[in-house]
């Protein structure tokens, strides 16, 4: 179902990036931008940035960028559609409702009457909990023996559910909800009637306890119910089912009551259980959550990101509390929050062990005891291994894996030094181990993806034949190889162990190393300064784009979307025209969907590139591309004229790498052969040099 282009237009000109942005994260204003810490990666200093003039924002740390429409997609992992959905309903503008489908009209609605049912519910439990003999007898006496205040009950909603079949039903139908959606809502069951009647219908949560689980922004979506009764059929906890509005994996059990306390406290205390949270919540310490019903999953983890980037793991010291404790350790290293670690004392859970210590001797515990992870994992393997040194190594290399997890190069180089000091080895010892194992994961992925292309491209011709040489270029690898050979430094950007881009996630993780190239910076450099100053003349009557263009002639560049973006310069060029960012930032937005991957690639690099850097990425420091002050014309034609250096360099080294290849294939077979190739590497050779000599770079060997 489409959103007629008219009201589409509508919707982008009434949202405005700074309201829609504010809604989610604080900015502050900094010159005539505003800034704040980025809702897409955890960080302590701000590098997300937005710019009301443009109605774009972008995030110099992880990259993300885009409208405001691009922004709702991304904060609320919702699709296009949607993004405009909510920004309608924002703004007051009204989508023609004969466009909608009676289904989405049904979700749509069915989203909201589930809320207030279960709203409803929550109040029905609250009121059978402080107003009912049963209620008070039962469920009130037994927080009252569980050390709950008053206000502790209000403030997480607690409530009783009557042990009889159908108080909530009946209550329900009398209120005018349907049986159905109390149904949907997960609030009542029913079983197909065997003897052909009507189906039986009656209440899931009975003679329990109720627990409600609020989403972000404090509105009920569950229940947890514990039993009181000692019956050993029934689970202790009995908790919603999977409905419309409730994901389990994506919730945490008192995110809402705890939100603000993990801001102000700057880390999220997790936990396992309802009344873990509830009990340090009472005692003043608020900023915990629970994993409740549920192992950890990585949208909790995010969830949490949104708040704070530390995260402190409160699990039992029993088995099962290590074992989830190791389980959660990689899940959040991954997604690149800070943690340390927590076990309580044996037969303790925080609920237990604050009752027993006082909040004060709790706090203090939490903040002597709580290990980063390095020295969590190292106590275990040290008191295992003794003087074994196979047990130590095989400690290390489990500590290093975890570290592999790590996104961010720098914070595993810190971290490696650590290591080297628990262990007693050297720094470079732990740094083998780190850059052994990620070219590990790097290969796996590798085969992996290998293995996937393979099997496309057998589904696409039918089984026929695989396994063919590849035709094109030399490969990264090898382009290393000769640069290692010729004493240049591994310019592999993707996957350097430590410095570049981030580590490839571990082979189990879906996403797919993106291991860019080293002539992709410069082609994306070389875009940069066309999109950002074609039309200026470097000399004159010569345009940086008519310089750059002409030296670039037959010269394609290897990467998308910087190919694309080229050739577009190139066929307004001859048009007489010289694009700006504009050109790519205001093709229609309609365009920029999925249908359209390359304009929403190209829109996004041209936003990317046309924003100010404050952070210079180490990967750009590593390619030599300059940044500041290129207002400058001389700056700027020194800028560009290296660019260009730099790519013909590196078309010359996968040259001569092609070469290479070929002499040792087939060189062989005639001298005539042989001796071309040598030539023609010779003479590549010889140009590599000259360049070289031009960039003032110094080759040894
Ligand atoms: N849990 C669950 N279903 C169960 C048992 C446990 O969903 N059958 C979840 C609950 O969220 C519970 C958490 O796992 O809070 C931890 O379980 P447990 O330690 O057994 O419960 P406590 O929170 O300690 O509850 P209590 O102190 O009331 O026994
Ligand atoms: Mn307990």
């Amino acid at each position: 179902m489409r959103i007629p282009e008219d009201t589409v237009d509508r919707i982008r000109q009434a949202a405005d990036i700074l309201e829609v942005v504010g809604d989610f994260v604080s900015l502050k204003k900094r010159g005539s931008n505003y800034t704040a810490c980025c809702p897409f990666h955890n960080e302590k200093s701000p590098s997300f940035n937005v710019n009301p003039t443009r109605q774009i924002y972008k995030c110099f740390g992880c990259g993300k960028a885009g409208d405001a429409v691009k922004f709702v997609m991304d904060i609320e992992n919702i699709g296009y559609g949607e993004a405009l959905r909510y920004l309608a309903k924002k703004y007051g503008i009204d989508i023609e409702e004969q466009e909608q489908t009676p289904e989405d009209l049904l979700r749509q609605n069915e989203r909201e009457s589930l809320l207030i049912v279960l709203n409803f519910a929550k109040t029905f439990f609250q009121q059978t909990l402080q107003t009912t003999d049963e209620g008070k007898s039962i469920g009130l006496s037994y927080f009252r023996e569980r050390g709950f205040t008053n206000p502790t009950l209000d403030a997480f909603e607690l409530g009783y559910s009557f042990d009889k079949w159908d108080a909530l039903l009946q209550e329900g139908v009398r209120r005018g909800y349907s049986r159905d959606l109390l149904e949907k809502a997960g609030l009542v069951l029913s079983r197909e009637n065997t003897s052909g009647g009507e189906n039986k219908v009656f209440d899931r949560f009975r003679g329990r306890v109720m627990f409600p689980i609020h989403n972000v922004s404090g509105r009920v979506i569950a229940f947890g119910a514990r039993i009181l009764k000692a019956d050993k059929t029934q689970p202790k906890y009995l908790n919603s089912p999977e409905t419309t509005v409730y994901h389990k994996s994506q919730v945490l059990y008192g995110i809402f009551q705890a939100k603000q306390a993990i801001r102000q406290e700057d880390v999220c205390y997790l936990t396992e259980g309802y009344t873990d949270v509830i009990s340090l919540h009472q005692a003043g310490i608020k900023n915990v959550v629970a994993s409740s019903g549920t192992s950890l999953t990585t949208e909790q983890i995010r969830l949490i990101a949104r708040f704070t980037p530390n995260v402190t793991i409160l699990y039992d010291g029993d088995a099962a509390g290590i074992k989830a404790a190791l389980r959660g350790l990689d899940m959040v290293l991954e997604e690149g929050l800070n943690l340390r670690l927590l076990l309580l004392p044996d037969g303790e859970d925080p609920d237990s062990y604050v009752h027993k210590v006082g909040a004060d001797a709790f706090k203090e515990y939490v903040r002597t005891e709580a290990k980063d992870f390095i020295d969590f994992k190292a106590v275990r393997w040290l008191a295992d291994a003794g003087d074994d040194p196979l047990k130590r190594a095989e400690g290390i290399s489990d500590v290093c894996a975890s570290i592999t997890r790590i996104p961010d190069p720098l914070k595993r180089q810190t971290l490696s030094q650590r290591v080297a000091q628990v262990f007693h080895v050297s720094e470079q010892t732990v740094i083998s181990e780190i850059n052994r194992l990620l070219r590990k994961q790097q290969d796996q992925s590798r085969k992996e993806s290998d293995r996937q292309k393979d099997r496309q491209e057998r589904q696409q011709t039918g089984g026929g034949a695989a396994g063919q040489p590849s035709v094109g270029g030399p490969s990264i690898d090898e382009i290393n190889a000769l640069l290692a050979d010729a004493g240049i430094d591994h310019m592999d950007a993707g996957f350097g162990g430590f410095g570049g881009a981030p580590a490839s996630p571990a082979p189990s993780v879906s996403r797919t190393p993106s291991i860019r190239t080293p002539i992709s910076y410069q082609e994306e450099e070389c875009i940069r300064l066309l999109i950002n100053y074609g039309a200026r003349e470097l000399e004159p009557g010569i345009t940086l784009c008519h310089y750059v263009l002409n030296e670039l002639h037959e010269i394609d560049f290897q990467t998308s979307p910087f190919d694309l973006i080229l050739t577009l310069f190139r066929e307004a060029y001859i048009q007489g025209d010289i694009l700006t960012a504009n050109d790519f930032l205001n093709r229609r937005s309609t365009e920029i969907n999925k249908e359209r991957p390359e304009d929403a690639a190209m829109q996004h690099q041209a936003i990317h590139l046309t924003t100010p850097r404050y952070e210079i990425s180490e990967g750009w420091l590593k390619h030599e591309i300059h940044v500041p002050s290129e207002e400058e014309i001389g700056i700027l034609a020194d800028a560009a004229f290296r660019n260009i250096l730099r790519i013909k360099k590196l078309l010359a080294e996968q040259r001569m790498a092609a070469l290479q290849q070929k002499i040792r294939e087939s060189g062989g077979k005639t001298p005539e052969e042989f001796d071309q190739l040598m030539t023609e590497f010779m003479h590549v050779k010889s140009l590599d040099m000259e360049i070289s000599r031009l960039l003032g770079t110094v080759i040894s060997g």
